[in-house]
């Protein structure tokens, strides 16, 4: 029925959609195209575990939404499935910034229970964790994912050198690192305290952003088992794809697709459109902004908001501003321009100011107004 003008029109119990839950953010891709070399690498490293030996230990590198976080949670699942023998915990630093927090989360992967929340102390934690191990005789593997956040906070160095040496106090205890890192300004073993650098040497794997070709491959995936047949077209998915690109974060092109659906949705239209895609992208384009910001402390995201307000005053001028909000001392507040500067949320910039020395300036790497819209 060609001239029937309800073609193309979604009626209310229709969908663009055929499984909407594929485009969310901790869904995991049943296929995982073009890192078989990653993978290959960090299964290589974890070998020795199946067989009870302790594995490699692992840094790995690459910028934002370029599947790091994935693969991890792929080859747990291959060790897991291969074997109940070898533990596998994958601790998110963002959320556990300390050494205390982390070895909390490696209680409770070991245990299936929380420390008790009175406080326990630090050693405590540790023996009940590397005597259950030794006990059970089995192969811990901790991935430290977001590791870069463990270094913001100073608790890197503290965390891997007791993961490392944790075989000096509890013989037996057989314990692999994978530290999962995404800050490419970050030198990970560099940044270490010498006693750590001597008893860490890791396989190193990285993972570089995807091209466009790369991308186009993998959506192309998600929008097969996402969308219903026909409803976007190889053009758009390509333009999806282009843009996706430009940031290097899959999670753009994945949050592109899905409002885009959303957006053909709310046209009442049976396609997703090249319009449908460039006005998500105004959305889609923060994903990475919305992430960090997410992972911020109260006090962190008050800094924030006052350079928000004085962007590009000196680092003086701003933490004057700052203490009319709280009553944290300056060395604290520098440490905090520092995470924040090191997150690329800002840029501190040194500068030459006349006669005093040098300062810093500091300036939001992001567009005032998508920042503060996302602050509240
Ligand atoms: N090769 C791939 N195939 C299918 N989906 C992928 C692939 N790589 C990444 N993704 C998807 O992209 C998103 C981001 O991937 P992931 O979380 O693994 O990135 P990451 O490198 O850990 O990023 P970050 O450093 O920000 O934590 C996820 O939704 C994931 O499912
Ligand atoms: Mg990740």
């Amino acid at each position: 029925m060609a001239d029937d003008p309800e073609e193309g029109m979604l009626s209310w119990d229709e969908s663009v959609f055929r499984d909407e839950h594929v485009f969310e953010i901790d869904y995991v891709p049943e296929t995982f195209q073009h890192r078989e070399g990653q993978m290959r690498n960090l299964t290589y490293a974890l070998r020795p575990a199946v067989r009870g030996s302790r594995p490699l230990n692992v840094v790995v590198r690459g910028p934002p939404g370029t599947g790091k976080t994935t693969s991890i949670q792929k080859l747990f699942d291959e060790v897991g499935a291969q074997t109940s023998d070898v533990r596998t915990i994958r601790v998110n630093c963002q959320v556990n910034a300390t050494r205390y927090s982390v070895f909390s989360r490696l209680f409770e992967g070991t245990f299936d229970y929380e420390p008790p929340s009175s406080g326990i102390s630090f050693k405590k934690l540790f023996s009940q964790i590397a005597e259950k191990l030794v006990e059970d005789d089995r192969v811990l593997v901790v991935a430290l994912d977001d590791v870069n956040y463990l270094f913001y906070e100073n608790e890197a160095s503290d965390t891997l050198y007791s993961l490392l040496r944790a075989h000096e106090e509890h013989p037996g205890a057989k314990i692999g690192v994978i530290v999962v890192s995404s800050d490419p300004s970050l030198d990970v073993i560099d940044e270490l305290d010498s006693r750590v650098q001597s008893v860490f040497r890791p396989e190193d794997v990285y993972f570089p952003v995807y091209d466009q070709p790369e991308i186009v491959d993998i959506l192309d995936e998600r929008v097969r088992r996402g969308f219903h047949d026909g409803v976007i077209g190889r053009e758009t998915l390509e333009y999806v794809a282009e843009l996706t690109a430009d940031s290097g974060d899959l999670r753009v092109g994945i949050d592109l697709l899905r409002r885009a659906g959303l957006n053909a949705e709310m046209r009442a239209s049976r396609s997703v459109e090249r319009q449908d895609v460039e006005e998500s992208y105004e959305q889609s384009k923060y994903i990475n902004l919305s992430r960090s910001l997410s992972g911020l402390t109260d006090t962190e995201q008050v800094l924030l908001e006052v350079i928000a307000h004085h962007d590009g005053e000196q680092a003086g001028e701003v933490y004057e501003a700052f203490r009319e909000q709280t009553d944290l001392g300056y060395t604290r507040y520098s440490e905090i321009v520092n995470k924040l500067d090191q997150l690329g949320l800002i840029d501190a910039e040194y500068a030459e100011v006349d006669g005093r020395g040098r300062s810093r300036s500091l300036s939001l790497s992001y567009e005032k107004d998508a920042v503060l819209d996302r602050l509240e």
